[in-house]
C-alpha cells in the first residue's frame, strides 16, 4: 500500500535521510525504531508531505505521491499524529475531534462513532476541555483526532513518550484495535520491546539509513537490537 524507495531528505543543505526504503501493506502494523536523531520523524514528515524529498519515490495505493502537498496526502488517506500532542487545550474533546475531520470528505458522524467505540472514555468526556484530561487520555485524543480524516494509513510519532508503563500498554493496545478497523499503522516508538510485540514487521534506522528489517519476532531476537535497543 505504502512504498518508500530510496528516499533522501533533509533540512536546507543538511541531508538527514540517505536512501530510506520501506513498505507498509494494508492492515499491517510496522514499527520504525532508532535512537534520537536517527531520522524517524524526518521520514514521517517526508511521507506526510510536510518536507519535500531531495530524491526518491513515495507511492501510496499505486499513485506516486512524491512531493505532493500535505493536505492532498491527508485526503489520499495518510494521517500523521505528530510527537507532542498538539491538542487545542481550551477546546472540548468533541471540538478537537472535529478539527481532525476538517480535510475529510464523507460523514463526520460515522467517524465520530468509530473513534468513540475505539476510545469510550472520549465519548464520556466529549464536552470536557482537552487540557483537563489526564496525560493518557490526551494521548488517546491525539490519536483519535488523527483517525477523523478516515486514513488507510495512520503514522504515529512517539505517542507513548513520557507516559507511565500502564498507559504505554494502553496506547499499544489501541494500535491493535485500530488495525482491526482496517487501518494500517506505521509506528515510531522508543519502547522497543513493546512496539515489536505488537508490530508485524519493523525497521531499524541509524543515521538516516535502514540498517535492519524483519518481523517483530526476528527483531526481538536480533543481537544488535538486543544490545543497542533493549539493553540486554
Ligand atoms: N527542523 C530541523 N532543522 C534542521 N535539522 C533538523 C530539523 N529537525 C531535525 N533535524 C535533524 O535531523 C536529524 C534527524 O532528526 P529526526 O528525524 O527528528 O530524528 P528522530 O525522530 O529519529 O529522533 C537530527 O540530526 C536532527 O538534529
Ligand atoms: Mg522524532
Amino acid at each position: 500500500m505504502l512504498s518508500v524507495d530510496d528516499l533522501e531528505a533533509g533540512y536546507g543543505d543538511v541531508q538527514v535521510l540517505w536512501g530510506i526504503s520501506l513498505r507498509v501493506e494494508e492492515r499491517e502494523i510496522v514499527a520504525l525504531l532508532g535512537s534520537n536523531g536517527a531520522g524517524k520523524t524526518t521520514t514521517l514528515r517526508t511521507i506526510s508531505g510536510l518536507l519535500k524529498p531531495m530524491s526518491g519515490r513515495i507511492t501510496f495505493d499505486g499513485a506516486d505521491i512524491t512531493g505532493r502537498p500535505a493536505h492532498e496526502i491527508v485526503r489520499l488517506g495518510i494521517s500523521m499524529v505528530p510527537e507532542g500532542r498538539r491538542l487545542f487545550p481550551k477546546m472540548t474533546v468533541y471540538e478537537n475531534l472535529r478539527m481532525g475531520a476538517y480535510l475529510a470528505e464523507g460523514d463526520v458522524k460515522d467517524r465520530l462513532e468509530m473513534v468513540y467505540s475505539l476510545f469510550p472514555i472520549l465519548k464520556e468526556r466529549r464536552d470536557q476541555l482537552a487540557g483537563t484530561l489526564s496525560g493518557g487520555e490526551q494521548q488517546m485524543l491525539a490519536i483519535a483526532r488523527g483517525l477523523m480524516s478516515s486514513p488507510k494509513l495512520l503514522m504515529l510519532d512517539e505517542q507513548s513518550l513520557g507516559l507511565a508503563p500502564k498507559i504505554v500498554q494502553e496506547v499499544l493496545s489501541a494500535v491493535e484495535r485500530i488495525r482491526e478497523e482496517g487501518v494500517a499503522v506505521l509506528l515510531v516508538e522508543q519502547n522497543v520491546q513493546q512496539a515489536l510485540s505488537v508490530a508485524d514487521r519493523g525497521y531499524v534506522i541509524e543515521t538516516g539509513r535502514i540498517v535492519l528489517e524483519g518481523s517483530g519476532e526476528e527483531l526481538l531476537q536480533n543481537d544488535h537490537v538486543r544490545t543497542a535497543y533493549l539493553g540486554l
